[in-house]
């Protein structure tokens, strides 16, 4: 078996992990965040989300955190657009990339963005043409592509529909999400598969929520495939305001231990990526979830001591 040599981390902590948070963070706490996981040496980073204030009033403040942030040469930031105004008040804030996000279940889509899977490409069919007018990549997730906390099971033709109405609008890259981390490694394979028939290895990533504690092994398993790319959550933080009970994304500071076990190169420093978050963490008030997190801070306070 021969591994990827090198993968990218597509850090998706103060999207997906602050959307999901009850206590307010403010802009300025988001904005350290940013500044550290790109010290961190993230060179992908999904920053906040252009979706209806009322529905995720957490994200509310998303041109304010893109206006303050210090970009990073080198780095690319993305936002969340839902829809063709998401996008509009995107472009004002110069993202890099732009995130649509289908559902591989009707019930899914319905509860998630208020409208049926057909309707969410007739949304972004326009908005996919008018981000590459402006250069804009735009990734696309599949979400509920392992499960979906409505429906249940999700065959494998469910995702590879969704998959191919995303390659017929334009979509640049397929992520394959498991919204509510029930997947197992052998179906996340398969779920992978169906989207390699219709993007390449490198358009394609995993987005391993880790609900039931699979992830990381999810994250191994397409790793046997070749695939990459991953999204993952600092800290673990994160989850969905529509998959009530489904937790944080897999951590990026345990993805990052397994590559580096594993030989592979991310860029991306442990030292200073459990720093970040630790610093959010005390933002919001509680202890590093994240097991290597744990680790590496009980090592320092064990070094530390007298
Ligand atoms: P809607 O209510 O159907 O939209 O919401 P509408 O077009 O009927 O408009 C209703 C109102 O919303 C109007 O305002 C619009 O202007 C406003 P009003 O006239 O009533 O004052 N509106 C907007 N405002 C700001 N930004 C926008 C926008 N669009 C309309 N973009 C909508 C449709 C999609 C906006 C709504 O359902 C929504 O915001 N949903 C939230 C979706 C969301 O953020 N979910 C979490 C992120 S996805 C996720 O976590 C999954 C992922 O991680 C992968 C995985 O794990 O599965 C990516
Ligand atoms: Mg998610």
């Amino acid at each position: 078996m021969v591994f990827p040599e090198r993968v990218t981390l597509v850090e998706v902590g103060p999207r997906d992990g602050l959307q999901n948070e009850a206590r307010p963070v403010s802009a300025a706490d988001k904005i350290a965040l940013v500044h550290a996981l790109q010290a961190a040496g993230l060179r992908h980073i999904e920053v906040t989300s252009f979706v209806s204030p009322r529905w995720v009033p957490q994200m509310a403040d998303n041109a304010e955190v893109m206006a303050g942030m210090a970009r990073a040469p080198g780095v690319r930031y993305a936002v969340l657009t839902p829809n063709m105004k998401g996008l509009e008040a995107a472009l004002a804030s110069r993202p890099d990339e732009v995130v649509v996000f289908a559902a591989a279940t009707e019930a899914f889509s319905q509860r998630n963005i208020n409208c049926s899977i057909d309707e969410s490409f007739e949304r972004f069919r326009p908005l996919v043409a008018e981000a590459h007018r402006h250069g804009i990549k735009v990734r696309g997730a599949v979400s509920c592509a392992l499960g979906c906390p409505y429906q249940g099971e999700v065959s494998g033709d469910e995702v590879e529909r969704v998959v191919r109405l995303m390659k017929e609008v334009g979509v640049d890259h397929c992520g394959v999400a498991d919204t509510i981390g029930t997947g197992t490694p052998r179906r996340v394979q398969q779920a992978l598969e169906r989207a390699l028939r219709h993007y390449s290895l490198g358009e394609v990533s995993g987005h391993f929520h880790d609900t039931w504690g699979q992830a990381l092994a999810n994250v191994y398993a397409s790793l046997e495939m070749g695939v990459h790319t991953f999204d993952a959550s600092v800290g673990g933080l994160g989850g969905c305001p529509y998959a009530k009970g489904a937790t944080g994304n897999v951590a990026t500071e345990d993805v990052l231990y397994l590559l580096d076990g594993l030989g592979i190169e991310t860029g991306v420093d442990l030292e200073r990526l459990v720093d970040a978050a630790a610093g959010i963490s005390q933002a919001l008030g509680r202890p590093v979830a994240s097991r290597v997190g744990r680790a590496v801070l009980a090592r320092r306070e064990r070094s530390a001591a007298p």
